[in-house]
């Protein structure tokens, strides 16, 4: 459904989620800014996983290395060789493709204005392996040949997990089986970035290495991803748009014994949220190779000296992201018989990773106790949570606009609030009404109760 993703990147623009990096010099290709929104959305979306895959549990604990890696570290994990795509270029246009995406040859940019029946086919290169690490130079100092000074920024954040993880055990108390996490960023050099922020040059992931015994790395692969697919129906993905692939032998990377594709229904397509791999002991393996010291782990219970395997969880931030908001945008018809076309616009947001939690709304403006009022419960409110304030145009436009980013309450202040009697003679004094964005239904809730109420929504 193209026309879905063109109106959900429209939005993103418009509303403050997601803008294209470098756009006002016509925009940095694969990269991506999160505007006032995105960013809040996104920061929610890391804390709720932060606080079930770490804060919730007694085995894994979080880390937060460092982006710039050593090229020891990837040359051990096989990147510095490996990590590659196969590309092939354009001898006349120039642009560059992923030779085994390439279903046709394309056609060329340089040679469009060809008279009819000539060849507007590009002339393709033999396809090469193209690394897609980003490399840099380190020091000020650093000559520029030196092949020491060179540093990568990171393609994974697992590599720099799998490098602290002794430090990581000989100082915290954990016994096998545990994990480490990381949220973070990772960077590759993506030959053909696409489809607004699923493919990036610029990324973020979510990932845990599972540290287990050999004999537990397949069970745990299946426990992990049934876990992880409870994650994604919390925040919103229901089960029945996530489909499991099991990867087969022969696809899987070079590391994995059985890895588990985590994939969405996005509107361009049945497409990777997050792999679940059970990586073996291949990373610890070669890191102990590699740098010559032990990483095994030694049981003394049962006197077992071994290296560590690991299953893998690897999500992307930036993907889960937009799969959250693929899946909440919505369209309403509320039009009226006989009325004006009214199409209300929502983004079914659950309230955990809602950017905005509630807004506050004095019912007019220039009834300056409407206004005191509503920046007292605003300034109750907002020590705990992201509020919006807003006292212009009608209330229905402005309960409209929260519809179209989110905000799953609005607490409207009134001049029941305020002590006029209610409809039926009733005193509703210190009491708001709330507006549920779903239901649009509304109900009225003490001030003393509000906070404690809303919160209770939130987790
Ligand atoms: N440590 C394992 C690993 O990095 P991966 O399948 O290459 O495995 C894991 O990446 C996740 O990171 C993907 O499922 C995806 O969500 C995210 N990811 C990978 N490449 C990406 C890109 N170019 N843009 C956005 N997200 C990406």
């Amino acid at each position: 459904d193209p026309e879905k993703m063109e109106k959900i990147v429209s939005l993103c623009k418009g509303k403050g989620f997601i803008f294209q990096s470098g756009e006002l010099y016509g925009g940095l290709n694969g990269c991506w800014d999160y505007g006032p929104l995105g960013a809040e959305l996104k920061r929610n979306l890391k804390e709720y996983w932060w606080r079930k895959n770490v804060q919730e549990r007694d085995d894994i604990v979080g880390m937060d290395g460092s982006i710039l890696t050593h090229q020891a570290v990837l040359t051990a994990s096989g990147h510095v060789g490996g990590f590659s795509d196969p590309m092939c270029d354009c001898k006349v246009c120039k642009k560059r493709y992923r030779a085994d995406q390439l279903e046709e040859v394309p056609l060329c940019e340089a040679k469009k204005q060809l008279p009819k029946g000539e060849d507007k086919r590009c002339e393709l290169t033999e396809p090469k392996e193209f690394n897609l690490m980003f490399e840099t130079k380190m020091g000020a100092s650093a000559d520029d040949d030196d092949p020491n000074a060179v540093a990568y920024l990171r393609p994974e954040t697992a590599q720099t997990i799998f490098v602290q993880y002794k430090n990581v055990l000989d100082s915290s108390r954990l016994k096998i089986p545990f994990g480490i996490a990381q949220i973070g960023k990772a960077f590759r050099n993506e030959i053909n970035p696409r489809n607004f922020t699923f493919r990036s040059r610029e990324f973020e992931q979510m990932e845990i290495e599972y540290f287990c015994h050999p004999d537990d790395g397949m069970k745990l692969t299946d426990e992990w991803l049934e876990k992880r697919l409870n994650f994604y129906e919390e925040i919103g993905v229901p089960r029945e748009k996530l489909h499991i692939l099991d990867v087969p032998d022969g696809e899987r990377a070079h590391y994995s014994k059985k890895t588990y594709d985590i994939e969405y229904e996005f509107p361009f397509g049945i497409q990777e949220l997050e792999g679940v791999a059970y990586r073996t002991d291949y990373d610890l393996g070669k890191h102990q190779e590699c740098s010559g010291k032990s990483l095994e782990y030694f049981n003394p219970e049962t006197k077992e000296r071994f290296i560590p395997h690991v299953v893998e969880p690897s999500a992307g931030c930036d993907r889960t992201v937009l799969a959250v908001i693929c899946e909440a945008y919505d369209e309403e018809d509320l039009t009226k018989e006989g009325g004006k076309p009214d199409i209300r616009k929502v983004m079914r947001l659950k309230p955990c990773i809602a950017p905005i939690k509630a807004a506050v709304l004095p019912l007019l403006k220039n009834k300056p106790e409407l206004v005191a009022k509503a920046k007292e419960v605003k300034a109750l409110l907002q020590p705990h949570m992201n509020i919006f304030y807003d006292e212009t145009a009608a209330i229905g436009r402005r309960y409209r606009r929260q519809d179209e980013v989110g905000t799953p309450f609005c607490i409207a202040i009134d001049f029941e609030t305020l002590g006029e009697e209610g409809p039926n003679g009733e005193d509703l004094s210190d009491t708001v009404t709330v507006r549920h964005r779903d239901s649009m239904e509304q109900e009225r809730i003490a001030i003393s109760e509000l906070l404690p109420w809303l919160l209770a929504r939130m987790v």
